[in-house]
């Protein structure tokens, strides 16, 4: 709710994809909290239901539907059973550390499939609505790594280097239609999926940050909300550095 005791996203219908962990369930926590009716979308059933399960009733509300965003007919079944969207964050991610020189092809196929395939297609299938109504954002969440030298990433760091590229690019081509896309970068995040991926690395690159530490999901999820809601009104196709101070050092 804002200062003005309005509920920031009321009668928004939104779609977080990767909504049933980490920094995407802090986020449909809060699109919930400020009226939003939202799905979130994730591969495994029992992970997302009882996630949803997780996020207090009201003012919004939320359902989960199974999505595997590597398969392009996953894709098209999710774009066609939560759409039609107001706001649609690109948020699930394949994450995992490899040196270059290790890196497997199947590996480096389900970065690519997951984090560019898999959000390029699920926009193209959902802007339509959006262009159609004049109205929309999108939040494309991507890594400070997109945008400095952190080994073991290469692989990943490229992919949210495209979707930042895409964020440019669909702000060109939607803003004139009244569709908004932003970026969110997040620095070394406390989640489960980091932790399994890259362990103590995380709390490593958190220490080197300016603000010396490592962020909480929900510190993340705001800057998602900020840009997804018309406080951003007049905000497109910029990146919210979320890092920590990673960026301007
Ligand atoms: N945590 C960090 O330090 C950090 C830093 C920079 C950027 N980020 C970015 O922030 C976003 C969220 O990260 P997180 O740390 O919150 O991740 P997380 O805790 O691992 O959660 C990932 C979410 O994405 C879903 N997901 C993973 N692969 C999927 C696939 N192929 N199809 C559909 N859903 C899939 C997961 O559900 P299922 O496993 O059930 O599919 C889960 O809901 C990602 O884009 C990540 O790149 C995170």
């Amino acid at each position: 709710m804002n200062t003005l005791g309005t509920l920031e996203l009321k009668d928004q219908v939104a779609l977080i994809t990767g909504g049933t962990a980490g920094i995407g369930l802090e986020a449909a926590k809060l699109f919930v909290r400020e009226g939003a009716t939202v799905v979130i979308s994730g591969r495994n059933t029992e992970r997302g239901k009882a996630a949803a399960a997780s996020i207090p009733e009201g003012p919004g509300s939320v359902r989960f539907i199974a999505a595997d965003l590597a398969d392009l007919e996953s894709v098209g079944e999710l774009a066609e059973q939560a759409g039609p969207v107001d706001i649609l964050v690109n948020n699930a991610s394949a994450l995992p550390v490899a040196a270059t020189v290790e890196q497997s092809v199947a590996g480096f196929e389900q970065l690519f499939d997951t984090n560019v395939r898999g959000p390029y297609f699920l926009t193209a299938s959902l802007v339509p609505a959006m262009l159609a109504k004049g109205s929309g954002s999108i939040v494309n969440v991507t890594t400070m790594a997109a945008s400095m030298g952190v080994p073991g990433s290469s692989g990943y760091a490229a992919t949210k280097a495209a979707l930042g590229s895409f964020t440019r690019t669909w702000a060109a081509e939607f803003g004139p239609s009244g569709v908004r896309v932003n970026s969110v970068s997040p620095g070394p995040t406390i989640t489960e999926g980091v932790l399994v991926e890259w362990g103590d690395g995380v709390a490593e690159l958190g220490k080197g940050l300016p603000l010396r530490r490592t962020a909480e999901p929900l510190e993340i999820a705001e800057a998602i909300l900020f840009l997804a809601s018309p406080r951003s009104s007049f905000v497109t196709g910029a990146t919210l550095a979320a890092d920590g101070g990673a960026t301007a050092v």
